[in-house]
């Protein structure tokens, strides 16, 4: 059988991660779905025309019914970015888009892995999981991977050390309501505090968390969407579960008590993501707190929503 995939939303996100995973030759087919249908051709055309000579995967016009070819489906039909609302603002245009794309998705009896980055994550991860019924292990929000990947650069520039050597995350929502967690992020294998006083270094977490906050709208309010960032990682979620790797991610996954969705760390593999058995044991109560917190928002918004 065919390694097909289907990337529902060809706006910045959605091309640009389709270009990624042309070049990483992971796919047979790649099926384009969007509701305006100039878009899918131009894209056909120039993604086409663009590898021709560098990838034997395929990009095609596609339709629901070539979701029963395929192995994973990307969403990224969404509101456009704006750089003045929250990402948690734009819930309810998010959700009619989510009832149109999920109502296809039931027709035609899809059960395989679906990739969500389109915002609010954590709102569609539950409600999609939700409004299927499906099995939650193969939804995928890509959540904080994205902010932890900003937390990386951004202290890796403060430190002047590569980001690589850094081994921290970034739970809980993505965007406004996310956690770093300082407390238990190693710099080559010494506690990052620890690292700190030993080389007469100050960091002023607050500041950093919010830069990491603020990071995708610094993007937008200079070029109206960011793109690179979450293509990068829905192509390494992707990529993971391919290989079968059993890397821990921070990703946007059903609660334990199954009320909301929200990024923790998990184990990525076949089978899709788990809670990993590598918890958080030693983030502090400053940590804990927020993160209570910024679950609790989420719970409370699909509560007010009815969703
Ligand atoms: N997860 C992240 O880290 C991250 C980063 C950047 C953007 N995003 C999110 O990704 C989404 C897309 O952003 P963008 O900049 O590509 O937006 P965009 O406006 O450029 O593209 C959105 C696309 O979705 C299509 N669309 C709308 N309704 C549809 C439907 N019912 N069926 C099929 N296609 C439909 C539109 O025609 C458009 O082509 C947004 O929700 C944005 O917030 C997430």
């Amino acid at each position: 059988m065919k390694n097909n995939c289907a990337v529902i939303g060809l706006g910045w996100v959605g091309k640009t991660i389709c270009y990624s995973l042309i070049k990483e030759e992971l796919f047979d087919n790649i099926f384009l779905i969007d509701i305006n249908e100039k878009i899918v051709e131009a894209e056909i055309m120039d993604l086409s025309d663009g590898s021709l000579l560098s990838s034997l995967s395929k990009v095609k016009k596609g339709s629901y019914e070539d979701l029963k070819t395929c192995n994973f489906v990307i969403i990224t039909a969404g509101v456009p970015q704006t750089s003045v609302s929250t990402r948690l603002a734009q819930t309810d245009q998010a959700i009619k888009i989510f009832d149109s794309i999920l109502d296809n998705i039931k027709k035609v009896n899809y059960d395989k892995f679906i990739v969500i980055c389109s915002n609010p994550i954590d709102i569609l991860t539950y409600y999609t999981v939700k409004k299927l019924n499906y099995d939650y292990h193969k939804v995928i929000g890509s959540g904080t991977l994205l902010d932890t990947n900003r937390y990386k650069n951004l202290l890796s520039d403060i430190l002047n050390i590569d980001p690589k050597n850094i081994n921290g995350y970034v739970v809980g929502e993505h965007g406004g309501g996310a956690v770093t967690l300082f407390s238990s992020t190693l710099i080559n294998n010494v506690p990052l505090r620890t690292y700190l006083s030993e080389n007469n270094l100050t960091l002023n977490e607050e500041e950093l968390e919010t830069k990491i906050k603020r990071r995708g709208f610094e993007i937008v309010i200079r070029k109206n969407a960011t793109y690179f960032g979450v293509s990068e990682c829905v192509v390494n979620i992707v990529k993971n579960i391919i290989f079968d790797t059993n890397k821990i991610l921070p990703l946007s996954i059903i609660s334990l008590s199954k009320d909301f969705a929200y990024s923790h760390l998990v184990n990525v593999n076949k089978n899709g993501i788990e809670f990993s058995k590598e918890e958080i044991l030693l983030i502090d109560d400053n940590e804990k707190g927020k993160l209570e917190n910024s679950k609790n928002k989420l719970r409370n918004l699909i509560i007010d929503k009815k969703l």
